[in-house]
């Protein structure tokens, strides 16, 4: 080794002695969830809407939207609807999200959706495929929507009779 050399190294051990006394060496998992939170609000909500357009949520959260191609302003996205889903399940109908949204806080939305298992024909396996990132985004335009509408009919049991339409699914296959 040069003495040349010599300096370099020096000066690269006390370089990475420095930025380990100021906390810069980060174990890779919280450098991730560092770069996550730094990522400017305003792209996290345009990605959370992104996704909600892209993963077909506007269906059934939001009244008339499966029946018009989609033509329903976004200020009633999300709102719910009174169309139940009828199977072996019983009924249920898809909540009003923009008021779910506020009864918990992003960390249990995060957990929420990774261990949920709801009721058909809610999508569940494609809430669980998303990343932890995607959901926060999906959570975060939500709550930048505001709340909107009124609650969405409650789940009914099998056998019980229900007011409103429904759609009826044949029983699943054996
Ligand atoms: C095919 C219809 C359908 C689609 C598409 C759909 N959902 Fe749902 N969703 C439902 C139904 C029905 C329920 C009620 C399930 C139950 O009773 O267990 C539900 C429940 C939920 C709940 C629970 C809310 C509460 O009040 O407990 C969340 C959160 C949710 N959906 C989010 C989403 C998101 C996000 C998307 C898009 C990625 C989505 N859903 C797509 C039908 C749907």
């Amino acid at each position: 080794m040069t003495p040349k050399h010599r300096i370099a190294l020096a000066a690269t051990v006390a370089a990475v002695a420095l930025l380990g006394a100021l906390g810069y060496v980060v174990p890779p998992v919280l450098a991730v969830t560092a770069q996550a939170a730094a990522r400017p609000a305003a792209d996290t909500i345009a990605r959370g809407r992104y996704l909600i357009r892209t993963s077909g949520c506007n269906d059934c959260h939001t009244a008339g939207f499966a029946m018009s191609d989609g033509k329903v302003p976004e200020k009633d996205w999300l709102t719910g609807d009174a169309l139940g889903w009828q199977g072996p399940w019983g009924t249920t109908y898809a909540p009003n999200l923009r008021l779910y949204f506020r009864t918990l806080d992003e960390d249990s939305w995060v957990k929420v959706a990774k261990a949920r298992e709801f009721r058909p024909p809610m999508p569940g396996p494609s809430l669980r495929a998303m990343t932890d990132d995607d959901l926060r985004a999906i959570y975060r335009y939500a709550r930048a929507l505001g709340p909107a509408g009124g609650a969405a009919p409650a789940y009914t049991p099998p056998g019980q009779k229900v007011a409103g339409p429904v759609v009826v699914f044949p029983a699943p296959p054996k």
